[in-house]
């Protein structure tokens, strides 16, 4: 019997694209048949990103170059109304610590009551990747040091860029 396909959305800052989420999203296609990486213009947790929307829409591109049923799309606005735009009905998120829970906990309830067809799914990380955040990855690459091992080698070179 036929089935309609399925369509995940994958949201976040991506600031950038790090191996952990590469392995959340690639994953993200043993529950659906497509997943959109969702790069928001603007996040819950009001931060200044190190790179523009466009710069880790286009790191993103290059690291999914390979993986067709991987689309990077940006959004600015709420993710229940990106999610409907796509026709999504399922959002991941990667949840790799207790200290994650509550943050994710809130943006979940809160998606549902906006969106009650949408429901939320929580990926635990690979275990090489359970301490990796954008974050550590910014403040280390920003201080001299080495993260050729967390993100790809497109990345590695945008932050050398912008790091020296
Ligand atoms: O990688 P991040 O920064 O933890 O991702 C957070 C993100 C982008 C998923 C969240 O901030 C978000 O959904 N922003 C879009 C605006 C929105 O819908 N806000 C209400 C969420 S409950």
């Amino acid at each position: 019997m036929n089935r309609p396909e399925r369509t995940a959305i994958y949201p976040g800052s991506f600031d950038p694209v790090t191996l952990g989420h590469e392995d959340i999203a690639r994953r993200g296609l043993h529950l659906a048949d497509r997943v959109v990486v969702a790069v928001a213009a603007r996040a819950t947790q009001v931060k200044r990103p190190l790179f523009s929307v466009e710069e880790r829409v286009d790191m993103l591109e290059r690291v999914f170059r390979d993986d067709e049923d991987v689309l990077v799309r940006s959004f600015d606005g709420l993710l229940v109304d990106f999610a409907r735009s796509v026709g999504a009905r399922l959002v991941l998120r990667g949840l790799r610590a207790v200290t994650d829970f509550e943050y994710e906990l809130q943006m979940a309830q809160m998606n549902r009551e906006l969106y009650p067809q949408l429901e939320t799914v929580f990926l635990t990380p690979h275990p090489e990747y359970a301490f990796l955040s954008a974050s550590l990855v910014r403040e280390v690459s920003a201080l001299g040091g080495d993260v050729s091992t967390f993100v790809s080698p497109t990345v590695l070179d945008r932050l050398r860029d912008r790091h020296g």
